[in-house]
């Protein structure tokens, strides 16, 4: 980051970072999960998301999935995919490489994580017409360490605009304080309440990138995105890092009890 890019993370909570990821990057992350997905069979899963009383399997897909590649529908289209996470990171030869490339670790290291790990990864199609909407959130909401630390790195595999569902952010609101905890309870996951406080009024700004952009977003910035109304794709890759000098809640709903976490090393 430049003096300008710094200085505009601290005052925002987020920064755009253009080109930051080169055209051939791109490419190769949209075939290579082109290539799981068609090596994915869904009938499996598909039963998991659609049964109703599946529920407790569905909650077991999911809370296994910080150590796996794991597929994931949309909630209202359940023939159309989601995301797929969420260690691609760790476990798939291309995202490992274009997620530990020296660039993002420099970064990482002047964001402030002096032992950074990767903790979470996720492919996200947000498909023409179909993706739909994620409501506002704080990603320490569901990453959480003591003190916060986790930190996002949003990369843009296709241009994202408003039509399309580019990522919306509160500008500033990192300053306030987290409002929610979702956590672990045994076998289900509950959300606490932490603080009422109501996000700040001033208007979301659509944060409107080109393909191979890189937004970074603070764990405590108010964020989300829009159904993608275009014709259009918009297909993003996300990575979260902590510091691993921070504490990592032992109820976050991401354990990895059989993979441990690694930096950039
Ligand atoms: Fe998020």
């Amino acid at each position: 980051m430049n003096a300008a890019q710094r200085a505009s993370y601290d005052r925002d909570g987020f920064v755009v970072l253009p080109d930051f990821l080169s055209g051939t990057d791109c490419d190769a992350l949209q075939s290579r999960a082109a290539e799981l997905v068609s090596g994915f069979d869904p009938g499996p899963t598909r039963t998991i998301f659609s049964t109703r009383d599946q529920g407790h399997a569905r909650d077991r897909y999911f809370l296994e999935s910080g150590g796996a590649v794991r597929f994931f529908f949309e909630e209202a289209a359940p023939e159309a995919l989601n995301k797929i996470g969420h260690a691609l990171h760790d476990l798939d030869p291309v995202f490992d490489r274009v997620s530990r490339q020296p660039r993002l670790a420099a970064l990482a290291r002047e964001i402030g994580l002096a032992r950074p790990l990767l903790l979470q990864s996720m492919y996200i199609f947000k498909s023409p017409g179909i993706g739909g909407e994620v409501g506002w959130h704080q990603d320490a909401t569901y990453l959480h360490t003591t003190p916060v630390t986790v930190t996002g790195f949003w990369f843009a595999l296709d241009d994202a605009d408003r039509e399309n569902g580019c990522l919306l952010a509160l500008p500033g609101a990192h300053r306030g304080p987290l409002r929610r905890r979702f956590r672990r309870a045994g076998e289900a996951m509950v959300t606490d309440e932490l603080n009422a406080t109501p996000w700040p009024t001033v208007g979301p700004v659509p944060i409107e990138v080109r393909r191979g952009s890189l937004v970074v977003l603070h764990g405590l910035l108010p964020h989300a995105s829009s159904a993608n109304r275009s014709s259009r794709p918009r297909h993003a890759y996300t990575l979260h890092l902590i510091d691993g000098r921070a504490s990592y809640d032992a109820d976050n709903w991401l354990q990895r009890p059989d993979l441990p976490l690694r930096g950039f090393a």
